[in-house]
Protein backbone atom coordinates (compact mmCIF):
# COMPACT_ATOMS: atom_id res chain seq x y z
CA UNK A 1 0.00 0.00 0.00
CA UNK A 2 1.20 3.20 -0.56
CA UNK A 3 0.52 6.81 0.95
CA UNK A 4 0.90 10.06 -0.89
CA UNK A 5 1.44 13.19 0.61
CA UNK A 6 1.40 16.89 0.73
CA UNK A 7 4.72 18.76 1.19
CA UNK A 8 2.99 20.20 4.06
CA UNK A 9 2.34 16.86 5.53
CA UNK A 10 6.06 15.82 4.50
CA UNK A 11 8.11 18.48 6.54
CA UNK A 12 7.35 16.80 10.25
CA UNK A 13 6.49 13.51 11.95
CA UNK A 14 3.12 12.83 14.21
CA UNK A 15 4.37 11.77 17.61
CA UNK A 16 1.19 11.55 19.23
CA UNK A 17 0.64 9.10 16.86
CA UNK A 18 4.39 7.20 17.20
CA UNK A 19 3.72 7.61 20.90
CA UNK A 20 0.23 5.83 20.44
CA UNK A 21 0.87 3.35 18.00
CA UNK A 22 4.58 2.43 18.75
CA UNK A 23 6.23 0.51 21.80
CA UNK A 24 8.41 3.81 22.56
CA UNK A 25 7.59 5.22 25.92
CA UNK A 26 9.84 8.96 25.20
CA UNK A 27 10.60 10.36 21.89
CA UNK A 28 13.41 12.99 21.96
CA UNK A 29 12.77 14.74 19.04
CA UNK A 30 14.98 17.39 17.07
CA UNK A 31 14.35 19.43 14.06
CA UNK A 32 18.38 19.05 12.93
CA UNK A 33 20.57 17.11 15.01
CA UNK A 34 24.16 16.18 14.52
CA UNK A 35 24.30 12.36 14.70
CA UNK A 36 20.74 10.32 16.76
CA UNK A 37 23.28 7.98 17.38
CA UNK A 38 25.26 10.48 19.37
CA UNK A 39 22.49 12.24 21.07
CA UNK A 40 21.18 8.08 22.21
CA UNK A 41 24.47 7.09 23.42
CA UNK A 42 24.71 10.31 25.32
CA UNK A 43 21.37 9.71 26.84
CA UNK A 44 21.91 6.00 27.56
CA UNK A 45 24.55 7.22 30.04
CA UNK A 46 22.90 9.50 31.25
CA UNK A 47 20.77 7.22 33.07
CA UNK A 48 17.72 8.45 33.80
CA UNK A 49 15.62 7.67 30.71
CA UNK A 50 12.63 5.80 30.56
CA UNK A 51 13.00 3.10 27.83
CA UNK A 52 12.80 2.14 24.97
CA UNK A 53 13.37 6.01 23.65
CA UNK A 54 13.07 6.91 19.73
CA UNK A 55 15.39 9.83 19.06
CA UNK A 56 13.90 11.20 16.04
CA UNK A 57 15.16 14.34 13.91
CA UNK A 58 13.82 15.91 10.58
CA UNK A 59 17.43 16.18 9.54
CA UNK A 60 20.84 14.82 10.64
CA UNK A 61 23.37 16.65 10.17
CA UNK A 62 26.51 14.85 10.89
CA UNK A 63 24.76 11.33 10.89
CA UNK A 64 27.65 8.38 11.06
CA UNK A 65 28.24 5.18 9.78
CA UNK A 66 30.18 1.95 10.15
CA UNK A 67 33.67 2.68 11.36
CA UNK A 68 34.68 5.76 10.32
CA UNK A 69 32.07 6.17 8.04
CA UNK A 70 29.85 9.01 7.39
CA UNK A 71 26.13 8.51 6.32
CA UNK A 72 24.67 11.30 4.26
CA UNK A 73 21.27 12.40 4.41
CA UNK A 74 19.19 14.83 2.83
CA UNK A 75 15.40 16.46 4.07
CA UNK A 76 12.92 13.71 3.41
CA UNK A 77 15.34 10.87 4.50
CA UNK A 78 13.95 8.84 7.65
CA UNK A 79 16.89 9.18 10.55
CA UNK A 80 16.24 8.25 13.79
CA UNK A 81 18.09 5.79 17.21
CA UNK A 82 16.19 3.76 19.32
CA UNK A 83 17.59 3.03 22.43
CA UNK A 84 16.69 0.04 24.35
CA UNK A 85 17.71 -2.31 27.19
CA UNK A 86 17.82 -6.25 25.15
CA UNK A 87 17.23 -7.59 28.58
CA UNK A 88 13.74 -6.47 28.54
CA UNK A 89 13.48 -7.72 25.17
CA UNK A 90 14.30 -10.96 26.45
CA UNK A 91 17.37 -11.02 24.15
CA UNK A 92 20.33 -12.99 25.69
CA UNK A 93 23.76 -11.05 25.21
CA UNK A 94 25.04 -13.37 22.59
CA UNK A 95 22.03 -12.42 20.86
CA UNK A 96 23.11 -8.73 20.64
CA UNK A 97 24.95 -8.74 17.61
CA UNK A 98 22.07 -10.31 16.02
CA UNK A 99 20.39 -6.94 16.64
CA UNK A 100 21.89 -5.10 13.63
CA UNK A 101 20.46 -8.47 10.74
CA UNK A 102 16.83 -8.06 12.66
CA UNK A 103 16.46 -4.69 12.35
CA UNK A 104 17.95 -4.80 8.49
CA UNK A 105 14.92 -7.23 8.11
CA UNK A 106 12.42 -5.41 9.75
CA UNK A 107 13.09 -2.42 7.32
CA UNK A 108 13.28 -5.00 4.31
CA UNK A 109 9.74 -5.87 5.32
CA UNK A 110 8.40 -2.72 5.82
CA UNK A 111 9.65 -1.62 2.57
CA UNK A 112 7.49 -4.36 1.04
CA UNK A 113 4.79 -3.18 2.72
CA UNK A 114 5.07 -0.01 0.79
CA UNK A 115 7.07 -1.04 -2.49
CA UNK A 116 5.55 -4.42 -3.16
CA UNK A 117 7.30 -4.30 -6.61
CA UNK A 118 11.00 -4.19 -5.63
CA UNK A 119 13.40 -6.68 -4.86
CA UNK A 120 14.55 -5.76 -1.07
CA UNK A 121 17.48 -8.03 0.18
CA UNK A 122 19.91 -7.82 2.97
CA UNK A 123 23.19 -7.14 1.96
CA UNK A 124 24.98 -8.61 5.32
CA UNK A 125 25.66 -6.90 7.91
CA UNK A 126 24.07 -4.32 8.02
CA UNK A 127 22.55 -3.02 4.98
CA UNK A 128 19.75 -3.19 2.71
CA UNK A 129 19.42 -3.12 -0.49
CA UNK A 130 16.41 -2.28 -3.16
CA UNK A 131 16.74 -3.06 -6.60
CA UNK A 132 20.36 -3.51 -5.84
CA UNK A 133 21.27 -0.47 -4.58
CA UNK A 134 21.72 0.56 -0.48
CA UNK A 135 18.38 2.15 0.36
CA UNK A 136 19.04 1.67 4.54
CA UNK A 137 22.08 1.51 6.58
CA UNK A 138 22.33 0.52 10.28
CA UNK A 139 24.53 1.42 13.17
CA UNK A 140 24.13 -0.82 15.82
CA UNK A 141 26.20 -0.09 19.37
CA UNK A 142 26.17 -1.20 22.81
CA UNK A 143 26.61 2.04 25.32
CA UNK A 144 30.16 2.48 25.95
CA UNK A 145 29.08 2.76 30.01
CA UNK A 146 25.94 0.94 30.15
CA UNK A 147 26.12 -3.03 28.68
CA UNK A 148 22.09 -3.16 29.19
CA UNK A 149 21.74 -0.32 27.04
CA UNK A 150 21.52 -0.99 22.93
CA UNK A 151 21.62 2.02 20.66
CA UNK A 152 20.23 0.98 16.97
CA UNK A 153 20.13 3.79 14.74
CA UNK A 154 18.88 3.53 11.11
CA UNK A 155 18.94 5.67 8.14
CA UNK A 156 16.37 4.91 5.29
CA UNK A 157 16.20 7.01 2.00
CA UNK A 158 12.44 7.53 2.03
CA UNK A 159 11.35 10.90 0.65
CA UNK A 160 15.12 12.01 -0.80
CA UNK A 161 16.42 11.82 -3.52
CA UNK A 162 19.92 10.33 -4.49
CA UNK A 163 20.64 12.54 -7.62
CA UNK A 164 21.25 15.16 -4.83
CA UNK A 165 23.89 12.90 -2.97
CA UNK A 166 27.85 13.23 -3.87
CA UNK A 167 28.70 11.34 -7.09
CA UNK A 168 30.19 8.18 -4.56
CA UNK A 169 26.64 7.74 -3.35
CA UNK A 170 24.75 7.94 -6.12
CA UNK A 171 26.81 5.35 -8.28
CA UNK A 172 25.06 2.57 -5.57
CA UNK A 173 22.41 4.31 -3.67
CA UNK A 174 18.35 4.11 -4.08
CA UNK A 175 15.46 5.78 -1.77
CA UNK A 176 11.84 4.63 -2.31
CA UNK A 177 11.42 8.42 -3.65
CA UNK A 178 13.49 7.63 -6.81
CA UNK A 179 11.96 3.83 -7.38
CA UNK A 180 8.70 5.16 -6.56
CA UNK A 181 8.48 8.36 -8.54
CA UNK A 182 6.28 9.42 -4.99
CA UNK A 183 6.64 10.40 -1.51
CA UNK A 184 5.48 8.41 0.81
CA UNK A 185 4.50 9.59 4.56
CA UNK A 186 7.36 9.27 7.32
CA UNK A 187 5.19 8.72 10.49
CA UNK A 188 3.48 5.78 8.27
CA UNK A 189 6.69 4.38 7.70
CA UNK A 190 8.16 4.48 10.86
CA UNK A 191 5.13 3.10 12.70
CA UNK A 192 4.93 -0.09 10.53
CA UNK A 193 9.02 -0.23 10.57
CA UNK A 194 8.96 -0.11 14.82
CA UNK A 195 6.16 -2.68 14.78
CA UNK A 196 7.95 -4.75 12.04
CA UNK A 197 11.66 -4.24 14.73
CA UNK A 198 10.27 -4.93 17.77
CA UNK A 199 8.36 -8.10 16.26
CA UNK A 200 11.85 -9.22 15.07
CA UNK A 201 13.65 -8.66 18.27
CA UNK A 202 10.88 -10.84 20.36
CA UNK A 203 11.31 -13.63 17.32
CA UNK A 204 14.96 -13.50 17.65
CA UNK A 205 14.41 -13.74 21.32
CA UNK A 206 11.72 -16.67 21.45
CA UNK A 207 13.10 -18.23 18.28
CA UNK A 208 16.22 -17.56 16.73
CA UNK A 209 16.65 -20.50 14.70
CA UNK A 210 13.22 -20.15 12.98
CA UNK A 211 13.73 -16.60 12.11
CA UNK A 212 16.86 -17.51 10.95
CA UNK A 213 15.15 -18.18 7.81
CA UNK A 214 13.67 -14.82 7.26
CA UNK A 215 16.61 -13.15 6.92
CA UNK A 216 18.54 -15.84 5.06
CA UNK A 217 16.16 -15.88 1.99
CA UNK A 218 17.04 -12.15 1.51
CA UNK A 219 20.79 -12.93 1.76
CA UNK A 220 21.81 -10.33 -1.22
CA UNK A 221 25.01 -11.64 -1.38
CA UNK A 222 24.80 -15.38 -1.83
CA UNK A 223 26.31 -16.87 -5.16
CA UNK A 224 28.54 -14.12 -5.13
CA UNK A 225 32.51 -13.67 -4.27
CA UNK A 226 33.18 -11.55 -1.62
CA UNK A 227 35.96 -10.25 0.36
CA UNK A 228 35.42 -10.01 4.12
CA UNK A 229 37.93 -7.62 5.92
CA UNK A 230 38.51 -8.01 9.66
CA UNK A 231 41.40 -5.90 11.30
CA UNK A 232 44.52 -7.51 9.37
CA UNK A 233 42.69 -10.60 8.16
CA UNK A 234 41.17 -11.04 4.53
CA UNK A 235 38.83 -13.79 3.95
CA UNK A 236 37.87 -14.26 0.06
CA UNK A 237 35.01 -16.65 -1.20
CA UNK A 238 31.55 -17.40 -2.11
CA UNK A 239 28.49 -16.67 -0.05
CA UNK A 240 27.33 -19.66 0.55
CA UNK A 241 24.48 -18.29 2.71
CA UNK A 242 24.20 -16.52 6.70
CA UNK A 243 23.95 -18.98 9.47
CA UNK A 244 21.16 -19.12 12.16
CA UNK A 245 23.76 -17.38 14.38
CA UNK A 246 24.27 -14.27 11.93
CA UNK A 247 27.74 -15.55 10.43
CA UNK A 248 27.82 -15.25 6.84
CA UNK A 249 29.13 -18.56 5.12
CA UNK A 250 31.95 -18.35 2.97
CA UNK A 251 33.24 -21.19 0.65
CA UNK A 252 37.30 -20.71 0.58
CA UNK A 253 39.76 -22.56 -0.99
CA UNK A 254 40.36 -24.02 2.75
CA UNK A 255 36.47 -24.92 3.29
CA UNK A 256 33.79 -23.17 4.64
CA UNK A 257 34.42 -20.32 6.87
CA UNK A 258 32.30 -18.43 9.31
CA UNK A 259 32.84 -14.74 9.48
CA UNK A 260 31.21 -12.92 12.21
CA UNK A 261 31.47 -8.91 11.25
CA UNK A 262 34.15 -6.93 8.89
CA UNK A 263 33.97 -4.92 5.87
CA UNK A 264 32.41 -6.62 2.75
CA UNK A 265 33.78 -5.83 -0.49
CA UNK A 266 32.19 -7.12 -3.88
CA UNK A 267 34.70 -9.46 -5.88
CA UNK A 268 33.85 -8.90 -9.53
C1 LIG B 1 26.28 2.49 7.54
O1 LIG B 1 25.75 2.27 6.45
O2 LIG B 1 27.52 2.49 7.67
C2 LIG B 1 25.42 2.75 8.74
C3 LIG B 1 24.67 4.05 8.62
C4 LIG B 1 23.78 4.33 9.81
C5 LIG B 1 23.09 5.67 9.70
C6 LIG B 1 22.09 5.91 10.79
S1 LIG B 1 21.09 7.33 10.46
C7 LIG B 1 20.49 7.33 12.08
C8 LIG B 1 21.62 6.94 12.98
N1 LIG B 1 22.40 8.10 13.40
C9 LIG B 1 23.65 8.05 12.94
O3 LIG B 1 24.51 8.92 13.15
N2 LIG B 1 23.83 6.94 12.21
C10 LIG B 1 22.65 6.12 12.17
Amino acid sequence: MCNSISDADRASFDLDRIRRETCVVGIDYHDTIGSTNTRALELASSGDVELPLLVLTDAQLAGRGRGSNQWWSAIGALTFSLLFDPEREKLRSEQIPLIALASGLAVAETVDSFVPAAETRLKWPNDVYLNGRKVCGILSEVAPTRATRVVVGIGVNLNNSVSDAPESIRALATSLSDFARQQFDRTEFLVRLLGRLFECLRSVAEDQEGFADRWRSRCWLQGRTVQIQTGRQTVTGVCQSIDDHGALLLQTEAGVQRCFGGTVTLVL
